[in-house]
């Protein structure tokens, strides 16, 4: 494998995946290692972030690295009318490796096509999310022993959910079923349907949440995303469309976790948040670990 860039989830191969997996392991036993020592990196938040731009912080100082960025392009020259590439050229000069969130879909791959140093998906739009899936599937791992043969409920913004869209393309390597569920206008994209069909993966979609979640190992809920929807009045139409009760959990499988991105608005009442069968803490946490394996194996340090 080429380990420079990671952009899209479907970039890396299943041995990839799992390779990542075994070398996140090793972290969460052994998590500060001075493998980027004298090695900067930059976070490149052109949108708002609390996980994903702390962790990976996290994840370069436990490494022994130094961070720089910012998380507010406001207060960057971007505000005077820089570009995106001259503002990726320019940090190229000061970093070893950049970590980009972007609003715009394809962002981070035209950044990866102009970038002297990698690049790091931390989100383009509504697009991917590669490491919130590569964390995801280390949750998965962790919880279930396997990522082989499960059912993986997925609940919420299919359409703009960009952890949904890549956790779909790397668990697709995995002999899953799948549910979805979400309302008419946030239906998983055609393009995923596609994909899914293409490849004999089973999938059945559903717009009630209750009596849906009985069979599955992993309930994956997700927020209905305000920032992604033009017309405010089509949010105020789904945005409580699902609230996940702790009553609703009676009958569900006992091996079954419930995932999420984070961060949540109302979709998971906090009387969950006590049920082991919640994991979005354990499973935020387990990114600093992930990300410091994404990190050396995009540098090809490990
Ligand atoms: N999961 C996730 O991307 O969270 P943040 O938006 O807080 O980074």
């Amino acid at each position: 494998m080429k380990y420079k860039s990671l952009v899209a989830i479907d970039d890396y191969s299943k041995d990839d995946y799992l390779e990542i997996m075994d070398l996140a392991a090793y972290f969460e036993k052994n998590p500060v290692q001075k493998l980027l020592d004298g090695k900067v990196a930059a976070t490149l938040f052109f949108e708002p972030s609390t996980r994903t731009r702390l962790s990976f912080e996290s994840a370069v100082n436990r490494l022994g690295g130094k961070v720089l960025g910012f998380s507010d392009s406001s207060q960057t020259s971007v505000s005077k009318g820089e570009t995106l590439k001259d503002t990726i050229l320019m940090v190229g000069c000061y970093v070893d490796l950049i970590i980009m969130r972007h609003p715009l879909e394809g962002a981070a791959r035209y950044a990866s096509e102009i970038s002297k140093v990698p690049i790091i998906n931390a989100g383009d739009g509504a697009n991917q999310h590669p490491s919130q899936c590569l964390l995801d599937l280390y949750s998965i791992t962790k919880t279930q022993g396997t990522l082989e043969n499960l059912k993986i409920t997925m609940v919420g913004d299919l359409k703009y959910g960009r952890t949904v869209h890549s956790l779909i393309m790397a668990l697709s390597h995995f002999n899953p079923t799948f549910s979805f569920i979400a309302p008419e206008e946030l239906r998983l994209p055609e393009e995923y349907r596609t994909f899914l069909q293409q490849r004999n993966i089973p999938f059945e979609e559903h717009t009630e949440l209750a009596p849906n979640i009985n069979d599955c190992d992993i309930l994956y809920m997700t927020r209905v995303q305000r920032e992604r929807f033009a017309d405010p009045l089509e949010y105020e139409k789904v945005k409580n469309v699902y609230i996940l009760k702790n009553s609703m959990l009676d009958h569900t499988k006992p091996n079954m976790k419930i995932l999420h991105p984070l961060p949540r608005v109302n979709e998971i009442s906090t009387d969950v948040d006590d049920n082991p069968k919640a994991y979005y803490f354990e499973q935020a946490q387990n990114g600093v670990y992930t990300r410091q394996a994404i990190i050396c194996k995009v540098l090809q340090l490990k």
